[in-house]
């Protein structure tokens, strides 16, 4: 374990672009392993939890390579076209490359067998395991469809149409990666619309899909199976929940003033912008563009004051993953955040309310925890800090607590910043460059 301190320091200054989005680099990976032809992705994220994809998908048949350039090669196979692997599937730390790969071979006649680290074998897979077996596929698991665990494929998946109960991007792509090598027309309807990198990606390489207001919030998306998807060329964005690390430094960090280039705003990924807007602080976006229709700008923010807000439960499919960073921000506020409706965060990389709420506690921080909310009592100023934060497998978890330690009276210790490089690799040299003290520590207590 490497363990990281971060110390107070005066204003950041300067700009960064973030490496690539993670869900669009599973996804180029992944679509372009089933479309027949070569497939080039220019600023693949090359974090670990994508790596594991690319060999993942290697062991099934697919050749994927580093260019020279930067760029990475897929050769696809085909929709249909995967091979049985010879060896276990290790997604190591990555609940997308497990879940959307299960989908993928859920629609291949061959046993897979799945494993990850400790963090990801805990993780809750029933979710995607239940619809993919009315698919037609079976799995063997352990208790709650946990792993590692084997999938069985069907040639002939049956097109079904899904509810989903929980808002999620991962369960609705696994379905529909499923649903690519059927008959007919798979039909995903979702509670409130989740990010949909998937629908515009599958499009992109030629498939139809169609989607549709469903009530005040969802969706419906209807895949037509057995496309000819062919090979194209994919630019990733920036990955906003990357950017959002640098981000809230500079909100909480008096005087700073930075510039993210290129970061993707897919309006199913800004929850954290307009949290961050209705709390004070001033996010401006310049040079908007769009490419293969994902949209992305550079993001210029400055330091400001910020007042604690209540972020409603349907605002979480769009800032899911940014909790743990606004919590830092919170926990520097005026007055209490208060998050609600996230029982998911209970299931993430770690169970992100409780690392959230005994890592402020331990930083100084009144935080109240209930089953699905968590409210933050900020102080108007950043807090004391002088604590050592368990990492608990969990990259976000490790950077939001080494932003907070940007700002706070004391240094802020994670006892493991190796999870780190399954995101955003490079993340404390970029911090340092924009004026973070991010640096290896020695750890004598044990952590929160
Ligand atoms: C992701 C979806 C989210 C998110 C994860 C990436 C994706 O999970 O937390 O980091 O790429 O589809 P859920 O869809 O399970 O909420």
């Amino acid at each position: 374990m490497t363990a990281l301190q971060s110390s107070r320091v005066d204003a950041l200054a300067g700009e960064a672009r973030v490496p690539g989005d993670k869900s669009i680099s599973h996804r180029a990976l992944m679509i372009g392993a089933n479309a027949v032809g070569e497939t080039r992705v220019h600023g693949l994220l090359e974090g670990d939890d994508v790596m594991a994809t690319a060999e993942s998908l290697r062991a099934l048949g697919a050749e994927i390579e580093r260019q020279k350039d930067g760029s990475w090669l897929v050769h696809g196979r085909g929709v249909g076209g995967l091979r049985e692997p010879s060896s276990v599937l290790d997604l190591r730390n990555s609940g997308t490359g497990a879940r959307l790969l299960m989908g993928l071979v859920a629609a291949h006649p061959f046993t897979s067998i799945f494993t990850g680290d400790h963090s990801l074998v805990g993780r809750p897979m029933e979710r995607i395991i239940a619809p993919l077996r009315r698919m037609g596929a079976s799995f063997v698991g352990r208790s709650s469809g946990r792993l590692p665990l084997a999938v069985t494929g069907t040639d002939s998946p049956l097109p079904i149409v899904e509810t989903l109960k929980v808002a999620s991007a991962q369960l609705k792509s696994a379905i529909l990666f499923c649903g690519l090598n059927g008959p007919g027309v798979t039909t995903v309807i979702e509670p409130t619309a989740s990010r949909d990198h998937t629908e515009t990606l599958l499009r992109h390489f030629g498939a139809k899909v169609e989607v549709t207001a469903e009530g005040k919030l969802g969706r419906r998306i209807e895949l037509t199976g057995r496309p000819e998807l062919t090979g194209q060329s994919v630019t990733v964005p920036a990955d906003i929940s990357s950017a959002a690390f640098p981000l809230v430094a500079a909100v909480i960090v008096p005087g700073s003033r930075i510039i993210l280039r290129q970061v993707g705003l897919n309006p199913l990924r800004t929850g954290l912008l307009t949290c961050l807007e209705e709390m004070g602080a001033t996010v401006v976006c310049k040079n908007q563009r769009d490419q293969g229709g994902e949209a992305y700008a550079d993001l210029e923010v400055v330091a400001s004051g910020l007042t604690g807000i209540t972020v409603p439960p349907e605002r979480a499919p769009a800032m899911i993953d940014e909790y743990p960073i606004l919590a830092a921000a919170a926990a520097c506020a005026e007055g209490i955040t208060r998050f609600e409706g996230v029982s998911e965060l209970r299931v993430k990389e770690s169970d992100r309310l409780a690392a959230i709420a005994q890592g402020l506690a331990a930083c100084g921080v009144k935080v109240e925890e209930g089953e699905d909310w968590l409210a933050i009592h900020g102080q108007g100023r950043p807090p004391k800090g002088g604590a050592t934060i368990a990492t608990r497998l969990d990259h976000r978890i490790a950077m939001s607590f080494l932003v907070l330690g940007m700002a706070s009276d004391k240094p802020i210790a994670v006892d493991d910043g190796a999870p780190i490089a399954t995101s955003f690799p490079g993340f404390v040299d970029m911090m340092n460059a924009l004026g973070g003290r991010i640096e290896d520590a020695r750890i004598e207590a044990s952590a929160s």
